[in-house]
C-alpha cells in the first residue's frame, strides 16, 4: 500500500455492494463486511461544497409546516395492469425510477413497451439508448409492433446534451437505457464508474424533479446482485424496481423493492413471447400450470406477493448422499432459512436429514421471501423424505418458530380465497384467529410442526 501516501486529499472510496463511503481504502467494507468492494470515487467535482461555504452566501430556503397540503403529483396509467400496480397506481409526475436486472432479461423490451403505452396515452416520451443504435431500437420496435407509436428516439450517452434536449422539448417521460453508459463531463472518470453513475443519476433526478419530468433509468445488476456500480443510485431515486426471471423460463417478474409512491414488494408478472412481454393476469394459474398429479416432494404454497395472493409450487428432492458433507441446494428461497427448517424438523419432530442430499426449488422462477413459506417447505421436505404425497388439492402456509410452533401469518383469508378460486379444497395451516372466513375450504389447523407431521404423514 505504498501508493497511499501520494493520494490526492479529496479522494474517497465507495463500497460497490452497499454504497457506504470511506475516507481510506480498506480490503473489507466496515459497513457491510464485503471484501474487495471499495472503489476509488472522486465525487462531484463541482459539488456545492467547493463553490458554497466560505465564498458566496447561499440563499435562504422557504420552510413550510406539516399541515399545509401540497397537491398530490398527478399519475398516469400505462394501461398495463401488471406495470401500473407495481408503480403504485401508475407513473408519478416528476419522479425518478430505477429498473434493475440482469443483462438480457428484458429491461429494454419492457421499457420500450411501457414508453409506447405512455406515449399512446398522450404523454410526450423520449427514449434514449446509450447501448444500442437507433436502428437496433427501431428493429425491436418493429418486432413488438410499436413502430407507429409516437415515441421520440435518440442514441446518446452525453448527459449534458441529453439534459439540454430535455430542457428544449420538455417531455413528460424520459427513459435512459442504461445509466451505466451515460457520462457527465463534470466528472473525470469513465462511464460506468461509481462516480459517473452517481453523478449522472443525481443530475437526471434533480433535473426531472425541477422540471416535472418522470425519468426511468435502467441499471444493470452485477454478479453480486447490486445495481452495477453503486447502490447509491437506489437512495437517490423514488422507486426501485427489479426485473427478474430465469433465463430458461419465459416468466418475468417485476418487483418493487422501494417505492415512495406505493407499497414495496409488489410484483407484476409477465411472459416473454416472440412479440415482447405479455402481462400475466392470473399468475397463480401460470405458476401451477406445469404441475402434474400430486407427487411426493411437491407442495402448493399459498403466498402473498405485495398486495396480491399468489400460489406456487415448492418442490423438494431428498436422496442419500455419496458425500461426507451432504448437499443443500436451494433455488428461489433463502438457504439459511432452509437450514433452520431442517434443524427444527430434526430436533423437534425427529425427522433427521443426516446423510441425505436436499434440493429445494420454487417452480417457475419465482423467488419467495415470506416466512409464511416455512410450513410449505417443511411439508415438501418431509413428503420427499417419506416418499408420500400430500393430500390432493391442498395448499400449505404458515411460519415455523425455532421451538417448532406454528405461527399464524398475515392475510390468511386472502390466501384461502385464492386457493378456493383455483380449485383447492383444503388448507394446511397454523391455528387461524377466531372468525376467519375459510372460503369453503377444509381447514386443517395445527399448533406445531410435530403435530403437522403426525397428522399428515401419520406415526412413523
Ligand atoms: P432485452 O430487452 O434486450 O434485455 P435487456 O435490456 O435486459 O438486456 O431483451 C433481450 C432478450 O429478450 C433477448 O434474449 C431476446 C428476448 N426477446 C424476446 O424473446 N421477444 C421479444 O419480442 C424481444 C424484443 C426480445
Ligand atoms: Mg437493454
Amino acid at each position: 500500500m505504498g501508493q497511499k501516501k501520494n493520494m490526492p486529499k479529496d479522494l474517497a472510496y465507495t463500497c460497490t455492494a452497499c454504497g457506504a463511503a470511506h475516507a481510506k481504502w480498506t480490503g473489507r467494507c466496515d459497513a457491510c463486511g464485503a471484501w474487495n468492494t471499495l472503489v476509488e470515487d472522486k465525487g462531484l467535482s463541482h459539488g456545492p461544497k467547493k463553490q458554497g461555504l466560505g465564498k458566496a452566501r447561499g440563499t435562504a430556503i422557504t420552510l413550510t409546516d406539516l399541515a399545509t397540503q401540497e397537491a398530490e403529483p398527478p399519475r398516469t396509467l400505462s394501461g398495463v395492469n401488471e406495470l401500473d400496480r407495481v408503480l403504485g397506481g401508475g407513473l408519478t409526475r416528476a419522479s425518478a425510477l430505477l429498473v434493475g436486472g440482469d443483462p438480457g432479461i428484458g429491461k429494454s423490451t419492457l421499457l420500450l413497451q411501457a414508453a409506447a403505452r405512455f406515449a399512446r396515452g398522450g404523454l410526450k416520451v423520449i427514449y434514449v439508448s446509450g447501448e444500442e443504435s437507433n436502428a437496433q431500437v427501431q428493429m425491436r420496435a418493429r418486432r413488438l409492433g410499436l413502430e407507429k407509436s409516437p415515441v421520440q428516439l435518440a442514441s446518446e450517452t452525453n448527459l449534458r446534451d441529453i439534459l439540454t434536449t430535455m430542457d428544449g422539448l420538455s417531455p413528460d417521460l424520459v427513459v435512459i437505457d442504461s445509466i451505466q453508459t451515460m457520462w457527465s463531463d463534470t466528472v473525470d472518470s469513465a462511464p460506468g464508474s461509481v462516480s459517473q453513475v452517481r453523478a449522472c443519476a443525481h443530475e437526471l433526478t434533480t433535473f426531472a424533479k425541477r422540471n416535472g419530468i418522470s425519468v426511468i433509468m435502467v441499471g444493470h445488476v452485477t454478479k453480486e446482485g447490486a445495481i452495477a456500480g453503486p447502490r447509491v443510485v437506489e437512495h437517490m431515486v423514488d422507486t426501485v424496481l427489479y426485473f427478474e426471471g430465469e433465463r430458461g423460463h419465459q416468466f418475468r417478474i417485476l418487483r418493487s423493492v422501494k417505492n415512495r409512491f406505493g407499497p414495496a414488494d409488489e410484483i407484476g408478472v409477465f411472459e416473454m413471447t416472440g412479440r415482447g412481454l405479455a402481462e400475466v393476469k392470473n399468475p397463480s394459474a401460470l405458476f401451477l400450470s406445469e404441475r402434474g398429479d400430486p407427487a411426493p416432494g411437491s407442495v402448493v404454497f399459498a403466498g402473498i406477493e405485495g398486495t396480491r395472493p399468489v400460489l406456487c409450487e415448492i418442490q423438494a428432492l431428498v436422496a442419500p448422499s455419496p458425500h461426507s458433507q451432504p448437499r443443500r441446494s436451494v433455488v428461489g428461497w433463502d438457504g439459511g432459512r432452509l437450514a433452520m427448517i431442517l434443524a427444527v424438523l430434526e430436533s423437534r419432530c425427529d425427522v433427521p436429514f443426516t446423510g441425505l442430499d436436499v434440493y429445494l426449488n420454487v417452480a417457475g422462477g419465482l423467488r419467495i421471501t415470506e416466512p409464511a413459506a416455512d410450513l410449505a417447505v417443511a411439508a415438501a421436505l418431509v413428503s420427499a423424505r417419506e416418499d408420500a404425497a400430500l393430500p390432493k388439492e391442498s395448499v400449505v402456509f404458515g411460519e415455523i418458530s425455532l421451538s417448532g410452533a406454528l405461527r399464524p401469518v398475515i392475510q390468511t383469508e386472502n390466501r384461502l380465497k385464492e386457493a378456493q378460486k383455483l380449485g383447492f379444497t383444503s388448507a394446511i395451516m397454523p391455528r387461524a384467529p377466531k372468525g376467519t372466513q375459510g372460503a369453503g375450504l377444509d381447514l386443517r389447523e395445527t399448533q406445531d410442526l410435530a403435530g403437522f407431521v403426525e397428522q399428515v404423514f401419520g406415526a412413523r
